[in-house]
């Protein structure tokens, strides 16, 4: 479904945070990529997003992204930023869930349908009209998937999905994370995720590639975790 080539990328300041980083993500799995602090993580969600001039190639549903179809991939690629208050900036819940639909053109009722399925997708049936700024950490979240999920997305991303959140709410998001059908790449260090939710895992250590594999081979490695960085 995704198939990354050389990836690199270094920032206008300098900084070289990805340096020749190749994967594949299948159709329906659970990829979670890994890494500590400044491993480049973030950087590959968003050149996956399109939002990178990065060298190399990613290629989604088999086209190249920078090329032609950019607005069509787009549709069909949810984004859940860490901080849900990037990705939530209308007063209302039902307003921010609505923005994506509208802008592919959605009338009202279709919208306000699809609104209310995205919520109860993501256990808020009914918050509509509840003011965002208002909600707890662990609301907000929840409302942001709604907002990525609004448009059935093939595609979600995640990055650090259950950073912030206390103990009840992160089992709540990742049995969320969990029950989706969707392709699912989600950016993080929380190693206890990754062994409840993930299929597949990609290892970056200081920018580049240090593994791809499945699960159960990460953990029979803890020199290697240990090496990486991570828990
Ligand atoms: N906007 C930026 N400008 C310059 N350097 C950046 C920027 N964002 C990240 N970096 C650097 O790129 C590297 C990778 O960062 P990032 O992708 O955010 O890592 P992670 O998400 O794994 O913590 C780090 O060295 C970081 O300091
Ligand atoms: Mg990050």
């Amino acid at each position: 479904m995704i198939e990354v080539r050389g990836l690199s990328y270094r920032y206008p300041g300098g900084e070289r945070a990805l340096e020749g980083v190749s994967f594949a993500v299948r159709k329906g799995e659970a990829f979670a990529v890994v890494g500590p602090n400044g491993s480049g993580k973030t950087t590959l969600l968003l050149s996956l997003m399109g939002l990178l001039k990065f060298r190399g190639e990613i290629r989604i549903f088999g086209h190249q992204l920078n090329g032609k179809g950019l607005r069509e991939l787009r549709r069909s690629i949810g984004f859940v930023f860490q901080d849900p208050d990037t990705q939530l900036f209308m007063p209302t819940v039902g307003e921010d869930v609505a923005f994506g639909p509208q802008q592919f053109g959605y009338s009202g009722d279709e919208a306000k349908r699809m609104v209310k399925e995205a919520l109860r997708a993501v256990r808020m049936e009914g918050y509509e009209g509840r003011f965002t700024h208002r909600l707890s950490y662990g609301e907000k979240k929840k409302i942001a998937l709604a907002t990525a999920l609004v448009l059935s997305p093939e595609i979600l991303i995640f990055d650090e999905p259950t950073s912030n959140l206390d103990p009840a709410s992160r089992r709540e998001f990742l049995d969320l994370i969990g029950g989706l059908n969707c392709t699912r790449i989600f950016a993080t260090h929380d190693m206890d995720m990754v062994r409840r939710i993930a299929d597949r895992v990609l290892v970056l250590f200081e920018g580049r590639k240090a593994a791809e594999c499945d699960v159960e081979s990460l953990f029979k490695s803890p020199e290697n975790l240990r090496k990486w960085r991570l828990a």
